[in-house]
């Protein structure tokens, strides 16, 4: 990443909904000093299963926002955003913009021993390939074993972190690659962090979980280095979409989020 951004100015993040505040839990952690002004699209959620147009139109409209009220710097948390409307939106956008997959890409390359990389997201990020494309362009003889699970953001969304019918679905999901001998699996969506103990019991601990979150904190963070107050900034500016606030609350308790005043923001038509 040849990247950098001297601004102090706050970094702009936005998710198709609620879940994104797992890439904001990242950031905060490897960045304790920035300023971060949050976009969910509650509005529209799910992005999920919609085409790659209507998805790249979407990320347009807020990244207009967030670059109206100062945002320095985007991070797209939404997987889907990221492999659908990234390539595109970056080279047009005037500050850098940085998407999940690329550094889970990375991550996931560095982990695996097998050479089997196991991915797993929504139908639209599975469908794209973008994951499995992004890996072979750094390793081209690595196996990628892709599986899209849409049960599980709604099981997330319910709070069922620990249920039998969430162990169900995930051994559904994940046995055949298991099988297939993955010994990396990228967690390609926002919400699946909040599954991670389920699903490295599931897998057991031969396999390496990646947090695509988690990897683009830290490369936000190598592009950010010395930028940042040193004084720990409160929590994040929330903006969405719609008044529904969905598992907002619980997701910011789960990841240790102050959440204050939610913010109101109408988008697009
Ligand atoms: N944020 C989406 C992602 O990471 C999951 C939820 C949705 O389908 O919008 O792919």
């Amino acid at each position: 990443m040849t990247l950098t951004t001297t601004s102090t100015a706050p970094i702009g993040v936005f998710d198709s909904g609620i879940g994104g505040l797992t890439v904001v839990a990242a950031l905060r952690r490897a960045l304790p000093g920035e300023r971060i002004l949050y976009v969910g699209d509650t509005a529209r959620v799910p992005y999920g299963g919609k085409s790659a147009e209507t998805v790249t139109r979407y990320a347009h409209e807020i990244s207009d926002l967030l670059l109206g009220d100062g945002a320095s710097m985007i991070v797209v948390a939404c997987n889907t955003a990221s492999a659908l409307a990234v390539p595109e939106l970056a080279q047009s956008c005037p500050v850098p913009m940085i998407g999940v997959l690329e550094p889970g890409a990375a991550a996931a390359v560095k982990a695996t021993r097998s050479g089997r990389i196991g991915v797993i997201g929504t139908r639209a990020t599975i469908g794209s390939d973008a994951y499995g494309k992004a890996i072979r362009r750094l390793a081209p003889d690595l196996q990628v074993i892709a599986e899209s699970c849409p049960l599980l953001v709604p099981l997330i969304e319910e709070g069922l972190l620990e249920d039998p019918v969430t162990d169900a679905v995930l051994h559904r999901y994940l046995d055949p690659m298991l099988r297939e001998g993955v010994d990396t699996l990228v967690l390609g969506c926002t919400h699946y962090p909040l599954l991670k103990p389920a699903i490295q019991r599931i897998c057991g601990e031969g396999v390496t979980l990646v947090d695509s979150a988690e990897n683009c904190a830290l490369t936000v963070a190598a592009m950010r280095h010395g930028t940042e107050s040193a004084v720990p900034s409160a929590g994040p500016d929330i903006m969405l979409t719609d008044p529904s606030e969905g598992f907002l609350r619980e997701a910011a308790r789960q990841l240790g989020i102050p959440i204050g005043s939610v913010t109101l923001r109408r988008i697009g038509s």
